[in-house]
């Protein structure tokens, strides 16, 4: 199989989605039937959704909050760390998966492009999101303590960017600068376990390619944008990235 040359000029960076934590257990999205408990997915993981139910909403994510801490990063989280441990501000991984296993695994420079799991924050006032792994299975809501001061009643929402809500400027602003820097160097671009089914994240490849980045795909098989790629590796990312980066 192909493996990627690093040498001192060399910037990677690398978008990660739900096939990358396959392995460590965690199920794909559009591999399984898309219903929790019958309810398609946009009913749980939509504003929506949370005004219609949010004790539903908070069950189904409460679920996915037990099930992350029981499970551990797979290798090629661990490869992706090592990636980071030898080439620093050379190296960026945007995440559109919410379980935080990158972090687990050793990574740092991670954006979180649809939020995180362990993150809460209000529904209604703008205080900053903050850590939160506590489960709410059984009917009881989470209220906003903040808004509780002054007299007013909100519930707590997960950190996530659900369907039909924006990214985080912040974060579309982190990827756009290192491609920035990137460009004039030699860029590499890698996605791995993304069905490319998902915008902007799907985008990304042609972003980087407008800037010259040689572009890698990862993937248990052909996704949607799999033409945008100059080198495709099919197969299990836990199998195919350690060696991906053999030189690093
Ligand atoms: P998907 O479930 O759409 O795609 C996962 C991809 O990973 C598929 O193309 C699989 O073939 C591949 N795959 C499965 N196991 C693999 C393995 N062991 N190694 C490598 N590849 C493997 O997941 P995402 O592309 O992450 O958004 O989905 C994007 C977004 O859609 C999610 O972040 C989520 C969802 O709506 C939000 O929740 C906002």
């Amino acid at each position: 199989m192909g493996s990627i040359g690093i040498d001192g000029d060399t910037r990677v960076f690398v978008l990660t989605g739900a096939g990358v934590s396959a392995e460590s257990g965690i199920p794909t999205f559009r591999g399984s039937d898309g219903l929790w408990e019958n309810h398609p997915v946009e009913r749980v993981a939509s504003l929506g959704g949370f005004v219609d139910d949010p004790a539903r909403v908070w069950r189904f994510y409460s679920e996915r909050r037990a099930a992350a801490r029981a499970v551990l990063p797979n290798e090629g989280h661990r490869a992706l760390a090592r990636l980071e441990a030898s080439l620093g501000e050379r190296f960026l991984l945007a995440t559109q998966n919410i379980d935080g296993l990158h972090g687990v695994a050793g990574n740092r420079r991670v954006v979180e492009m649809h939020g995180s799991l362990w993150k809460t924050r209000c529904s209604r006032c703008d205080r900053p999101a903050f850590d939160d792994d506590a489960v709410y299975g059984d009917g009881s809501l989470p209220a906003c303590g903040r808004c509780d001061a002054r007299g007013e009643f909100a519930l707590l929402r997960p950190h996530i960017v659900w369907f039909g809500e924006a990214l985080a400027p912040k974060d579309l602003e982190a990827i756009e600068n290192f491609f920035d820097e990137a460009r004039g160097h030699r860029f590499v671009f890698v996605a791995a376990g993304t069905s490319g089914a998902v915008f902007p994240a799907a985008q990304l490849v042609e972003r980087a390619r407008f800037r010259g980045a040689e572009t890698w795909l990862v993937n248990l098989e052909a996704p949607d944008n799999v033409s945008s790629f100059q080198h495709v590796l099919l197969g299990k990312s836990g199998e195919l990235l350690p060696s991906l980066f053999a030189s690093a």
